[in-house]
């Protein structure tokens, strides 16, 4: 049932009073509490069965607020923050000493964005204090795109679960590094590359084989994250066992298993992958075989949950 004013304010509540609640993002769901208190934020990590070493997203209502938790506010994060807020994007700044070193997994930055879903705004605005949330999964499974997937998933580990339907964009947001000399995109999302580049100029892509010494900017790059709990193929079905396939519309399977056709371009397929993908394990297959997307940058974002949910194949038993 979708969430009332009523279902927020109570939600609200919880927050300030150090609890956890789930809420719905246009992105994933969020597992959220106050960022400025440590106890709370340490719920979110035993919640998740999450390492401490994982920094959380801070979500905020405002630029204002944004400010609030930042040491600066450079001119690129302006006008980003004025093209794409509220929307999938997270600024990674210099974070004031008030943020608790859990936030930021003791980095001096934090990742900040404001959400572009009436429920999320509504709380955090209720609330009246910046809230961090992580998708609301355990730890390196999938994202939750429903309430009733972070219900099946977390249920009895959260005090309350806000409900907004389905979300509109998918997949996680695009990770932007302002903290440094350069932008540096740290995780690719449905805004792209170009959109920012359009905006503020050149963007590198973090890539660790430039930098082979630099420890991991962002633990969302861990090559193991959002899979589902069936092994998952980015290429062909193997020849036993029983699966299923997803194809993008434009291409055609003649393959003898069930099949998904997802929509043949980037915001609709990403609206349904994980969905797709939380339905699909719940049916005890072998396998799930995901026919890969083209490697064109408008898919990168897609491509690189598919290649970090997939298990590298393996020869089949004799
Ligand atoms: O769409 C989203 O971003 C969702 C919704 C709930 O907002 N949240 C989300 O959170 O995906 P999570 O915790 O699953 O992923 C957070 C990502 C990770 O890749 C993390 O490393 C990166 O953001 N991150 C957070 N703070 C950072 C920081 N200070 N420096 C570098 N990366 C950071
Ligand atoms: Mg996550």
């Amino acid at each position: 049932m979708p969430s009332t004013s009523e279902d927020i304010r109570r939600a609200a509540g919880i927050i300030r009073r150090g609890g956890l609640v789930a809420f719905p993002t246009e992105t994933v769901y969020g597992l959220g509490a106050n960022a400025l208190d440590p106890e709370a934020v340490h719920r979110i990590f035993v919640a998740k069965g999450r390492p401490s070493t994982n920094p959380l997203i801070v979500h905020v209502a405002d630029i204002e607020m944004a400010k609030s938790i930042a040491t600066n506010w450079p001119a690129a994060a302006d006008s980003l923050a004025q093209r794409f807020w509220p929307g999938p994007l997270t600024l990674v700044l210099t974070k004031r000493t008030h943020v608790p070193d859990l936030v930021t997994a003791g980095l001096p930055t934090v990742g900040i964005r404001v959400p572009a879903h009436p429920v999320a705004l509504a709380l955090i605005r209720e609330a009246g204090v910046p809230v961090a949330a992580p998708s609301a999964n355990r730890f390196t499974q999938l994202s939750p795109t429903t309430a009733e997937h972070v219900r099946a998933g977390l249920g009895d580990q959260v005090d309350f679960i806000l409900d907004g339907g389905p979300c509109q964009v998918g997949i996680e947001s695009t990770v932007l590094s302002l903290a440094g000399p350069s932008p540096i995109l740290l995780r690719p999302g449905m805004i792209a590359k170009a959109d920012l580049e359009a905006v503020i100029g050149p963007v590198r892509a973090f890539d660790k084989t430039n930098s082979p010494s630099q420890p991991e900017p962002s633990p969302g790059l861990h090559p193991r994250h959002y899979s589902p709990r069936t092994r998952l193929i980015l290429g062909d079905p193997p020849a036993i066992g029983r699966g299923a396939v997803i194809v993008p519309g434009f291409d055609k399977t003649n393959s003898p298993h069930p099949h998904v056709y997802l929509p043949n371009e980037p915001a609709g397929y990403a609206v349904l992958i994980y969905r797709t993908l939380h339905d699909l394990d719940q049916q005890s297959l072998d396998w799930i075989a995901v026919q890969p997307p083209p490697d064109t940058p408008a898919w990168s974002a897609i491509l690189d949950r598919l290649r970090r949910a997939a298990t590298p194949p393996s020869p089949e038993p004799a």
